[in-house]
């Protein structure tokens, strides 16, 4: 991890490696605190080859990456989609996922690549940016605050079979506001 850590949009060809970064990431962060069943059912519907192929390429959907060493350590997904209540501003976007391997927590990497898709928002025309994190993540929820974003409600996300409360948060899009 000595080499220049280069923020990018993914292409088809990272495909594999998205999806074992994705997987490997969601474990380290989730996987002591939740049932192994559903953890391998939360990993194997959403981390695969083919599954990450296709949210490269969907139009809803924007993955940029962080490469270092010719390996990818980071990754944001941002999508256009359904609003759940609380989120306010006429051109939503939501941070869908947003994940740092663990040896990059803790060094920057994570503002820089929330500086990277706030501008990709603000590009993309949006006015709010939102996300849902787990109740259960202090320290996903002290970065997005950190970020700019407050919390404006709660939803349920269900990892495997079970549903989970996650907080809502949101900020504006602008990139004047970026901390
Ligand atoms: C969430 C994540 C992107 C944040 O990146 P990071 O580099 O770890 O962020 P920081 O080190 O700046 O930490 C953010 C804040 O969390 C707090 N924090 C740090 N370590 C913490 C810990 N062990 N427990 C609780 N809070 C902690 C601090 O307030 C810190 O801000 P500060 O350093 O200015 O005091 C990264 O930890 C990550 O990828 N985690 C796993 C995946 C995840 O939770 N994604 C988000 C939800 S989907």
């Amino acid at each position: 991890m000595s080499g220049e850590a280069a923020i990018r949009r993914a292409v088809v060809e990272d495909a594999a490696e998205l999806a074992a970064l994705a997987e490997r990431t969601f474990v380290q962060a989730f996987g002591a605190r939740n049932r192994p069943e559903d953890l391998e059912l939360h990993v194997r519907t959403s981390y695969g080859v083919e599954i990450q192929r296709s949210e490269i390429l969907d139009a809803d959907v924007a993955t940029f990456v962080v490469e270092c060493d010719g390996e990818l350590i980071a990754y944001v997904q941002l999508a256009q989609g359904a609003v759940p209540p609380g989120v306010s501003g006429a051109r939503p976007i939501e941070i869908r996922r947003f994940y740092v391997d663990a040896p990059w927590h803790g060094r920057g990497l994570a503002q820089r690549l929330m500086s990277a898709a706030v501008d990709f928002a603000a590009d993309a025309g949006a006015d709010v940016i939102w996300l849902g994190v787990w109740e259960e993540n202090p320290r996903g929820i002290a970065f997005y605050r950190k970020c700019g974003f407050s919390v404006v409600g709660a939803h349920t996300f269900v990892v495997g079979t079970d549903p989970q409360r996650d907080v809502l948060m949101a900020r504006r899009a602008g990139r004047d506001s970026v901390p």
